[in-house]
């Protein structure tokens, strides 16, 4: 810790949700906080055999002790983010800013209804394109205004300063992924707003001076959901064969899958300015290395992939996922 950034590094999916689920229980941060666009991310986090897919709330809930925030950056659906928090049991250590940007039944309708938004970029209908266009024009409502989100209000930026002049960890939680920035992805196939973890520390508030450590995940596979140019992608079949099929969280849409993408990896961690690599999914490269917690456990193969990661992007690999369960990684941060 003390302050922490986790991004994507490819388009999104990256198995960030498992990666920050593991580091609120091992790291135990006092705060964690989530940046990034809205409800359009959808993170997967399994603990003892039970999936929890959340879109509002941060994935660093399964730390029981962590007060979880909402930085003002992000956008804020009200129903989803209620839904959440009564199916998680979280209420009384959850905080949305106040400035948070709201997500009204329009923006939905139009994200969904507008030709271009879904029909041509493929966007997830989850109304934050629209929403974050209304925030723009200076015509959206901010949290404070919503009556339901009244008893959550708080200043983000404040608490979360506040737990660093402590010498507290902090941990924040990005959203999407570095190709689909609105300023650095594959434009126009992208979302609203930046990805890279400038953007998270903006969202949440606290300058860069402030941030410690930047966490870039990576998936050994990449994948992509909705529209937009795909460099290495892979023939349906090939995916088929390796068994590596996957489908979105929030749309259900299956995702293409890629190969590894050397050049991208490299110009993302550098954008991003990763202090360490998590890679997930090497369990997709030899089955034989599902679950394993140790270094020693991986195979050669594997051992040899994490190696090429490291020279590809010029940054320590410390944090290898090798299943979906919260238990299922090699930890190689050297502290326990
Ligand atoms: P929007 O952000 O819903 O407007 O969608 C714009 C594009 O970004 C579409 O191609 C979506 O599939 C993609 N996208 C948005 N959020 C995510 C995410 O969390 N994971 C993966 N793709 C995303
Ligand atoms: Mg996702």
């Amino acid at each position: 810790m003390p302050s922490t950034i986790l991004v994507g590094g490819f388009f999104g999916d990256e198995g960030k949700g498992k990666i920050i689920a593991y580091l609120a229980k091992h790291d135990e941060p006092v705060v964690v906080a989530r940046g990034g666009v809205g409800p359009n991310a959808g993170h997967t986090v399994v603990v003892k055999g039970k999936e929890y897919a959340l879109r509002m709330v941060p994935s660093g809930f399964v730390y029981k002790s962590a007060r979880l925030l909402i930085g003002a950056g992000v956008l804020v659906d009200p129903g989803v983010f209620k839904r959440e928090v009564s199916s998680f049991g979280i209420k009384g250590r959850v905080g949305v800013d106040r400035r948070c940007g709201i997500i009204e039944e329009e923006h939905i309708a139009e994200d969904k209804g507008d030709a271009h938004l879904k029909g041509k970029i493929g966007s997830t209908g989850s109304g934050c394109g629209p929403a974050n266009a209304a925030r723009v024009f200076r015509k959206s409502r901010q949290a404070k205004d919503v009556k339901a989100l009244a008893e959550f209000l708080c200043d983000v930026p404040q608490e979360i300063n506040e737990a660093l002049d402590r010498g507290s960890g902090v941990l924040v939680e990005g959203t999407q992924g570095f190709g689909i920035s609105l300023v650095y992805g594959t434009y126009p196939f992208v979302t609203s707003k930046d990805t890279t973890a400038s953007q998270m520390a903006a969202d949440v508030g606290i300058g860069p001076t402030r941030v410690d450590d930047v966490i870039v995940v990576f998936k050994s596979f990449p994948t992509r959901v909705g529209e937009g140019p795909f460099e290495t992608q892979m023939e349906e079949e090939k995916a088929a064969e390796l068994h590596i099929e996957e489908y979105g969280t929030v749309t259900r849409r299956k995702r293409r899958i890629g190969e590894w993408d050397a050049k991208m990896a490299a110009y993302s961690a550098m954008i991003n300015g990763a202090t360490m690599v998590a890679l997930s999914g090497v369990d997709r490269l030899d089955a034989s290395c599902r679950g394993a917690k140790e270094y020693e456990e991986l195979s050669k193969e594997v051992k040899d992939f994490v190696a090429k990661v490291e020279h590809d992007t010029r940054v320590p690999v410390k944090l290898i996922s090798t299943g979906p369960e919260l238990s299922e990684i090699v930890d190689l941060r050297g502290f326990k």
